[in-house]
């Protein structure tokens, strides 16, 4: 496929410029898309990068970390699309190192439509398709448990997320979805895969926008977490269905875990997957929503720190407070 490219020039105009706190304030200005943990996704309004997505990375030491990432990303987006069989939209990168030394790596992809995502879509879906899509949803995922069944040491992880799908024309003013539906998945910045058992991405990478008073913490309770869930399909279909409680359906989620169950039962029987329960579900939200809201309180203390006590530059743009119920 033909990589996406802008003119670089413009995105370190765009990084000198930017105001970390508040984005919407930049030189150029800009409006955040999405917020992740370690990333934010822009729109940036200036000429050339209209129609385009850009999902910021400021998580590199040195240029020299840069190399063994865009391989991996790279890597990660040609198994995803080739052997997996899992669609994404047209992708491609920049990077470079920003006038205060920091290096930073954008992800470039073709804009999809807001109201074309999983979690704005399921609130304007029928109540009777939102278990359609999570089958629809599940079973693209299948395809990457499928793939790894296969494949000789090589395997590959996936963050199955309500908000990592776009779905392919998709009419917010009629919305439908079936057994044709097609997808698009876009979060492919945390390129998973291991080879003959080894994880080919350096873990460290995850720890880099936590408080420096943390990360030992971190690494020694968490990582290892992380870097094994998006490997097991029953963890990445919990973590599908707990998203409903994020986005405050949660009606919807005694018949979304029948709807797994059929699915793991019938069309995945072959996988072994022990069912999944409410409470399952339950559990891991509570504990996922602590783990969340305590990280970002903490990410907003180190900030101070940074910006107020030791008038450091501070990199990472953070969500304001996520509604959550
Ligand atoms: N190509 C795109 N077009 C439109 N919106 C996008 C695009 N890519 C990302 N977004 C928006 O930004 C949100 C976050 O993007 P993404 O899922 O890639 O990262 P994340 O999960 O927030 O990041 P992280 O992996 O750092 O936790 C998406 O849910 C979507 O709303
Ligand atoms: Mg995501």
């Amino acid at each position: 496929m033909q990589e996406l490219a802008v003119d670089v020039h413009m995105l370190e105009e765009f990084e000198r410029g930017l105001d970390p706190r508040y984005p919407e304030r930049s030189r150029i200005p800009a409006r955040v898309l999405g917020y992740g943990e370690i990333s934010t996704v822009f729109e940036i309004h200036a000429e050339g990068m209209e129609g385009y997505a850009f999902k910021r990375l400021p998580i590199f030491k040195d240029r020299d970390e840069i190399g063994p990432y865009l391989a991996s990303y790279e890597e990660y987006n040609r198994i995803l699309s080739g052997e997996v069989g899992i669609s994404l939209p047209p992708y491609g990168h920049a990077e470079f190192v920003s006038d205060s030394g920091r290096p930073v790596f954008f992800i470039i992809q073709k804009q999809l439509p807001a109201s074309s995502i999983g979690n704005q879509a399921i609130h304007v879906l029928p109540d009777e398709e939102v278990p359609v899509l999570v089958t629809m949803i599940l079973r693209e995922l299948k395809k990457v448990w499928d793939f790894n069944r296969q494949s000789d040491g090589l395997e590959v992880a996936i963050d199955g997320q309500i908000s990592n799908w776009s779905i392919v024309d998709f009419d917010a003013e009629s919305p439908h979805v079936d057994e044709d539906t097609r997808f698009l998945y876009m979060d492919t910045s945390t390129p998973l895969f291991r080879i003959a058992g080894v994880e080919q991405l350096d873990p460290e990478l995850f720890l880099r926008s936590a408080p420096s008073f943390l990360v030992w913490m971190l690494r020694l309770l968490f990582l290892e977490d992380v870097m094994t869930r998006y490997y097991d399909f029953r963890l990445v279909a919990i973590d599908l269905i707990a998203n409903f409680y994020k986005e405050q359906r949660a009606e919807l989620i005694p018949r979304l875990v029948e709807t797994a169950n059929d699915f793991f039962a019938q069309e995945a029987a072959y996988l072994d997957i022990e069912p999944i329960s409410e409470k399952d579900i339950a559990s891991y939200y509570r504990e996922d929503r602590i783990i969340w809201a305590l990280y970002l309180a903490l990410r907003k203390l180190d900030r101070f720190l940074h910006t107020r006590l030791m008038r450091k530059e501070y990199p990472y743009i953070l969500p304001g407070n996520i509604k959550r119920k």
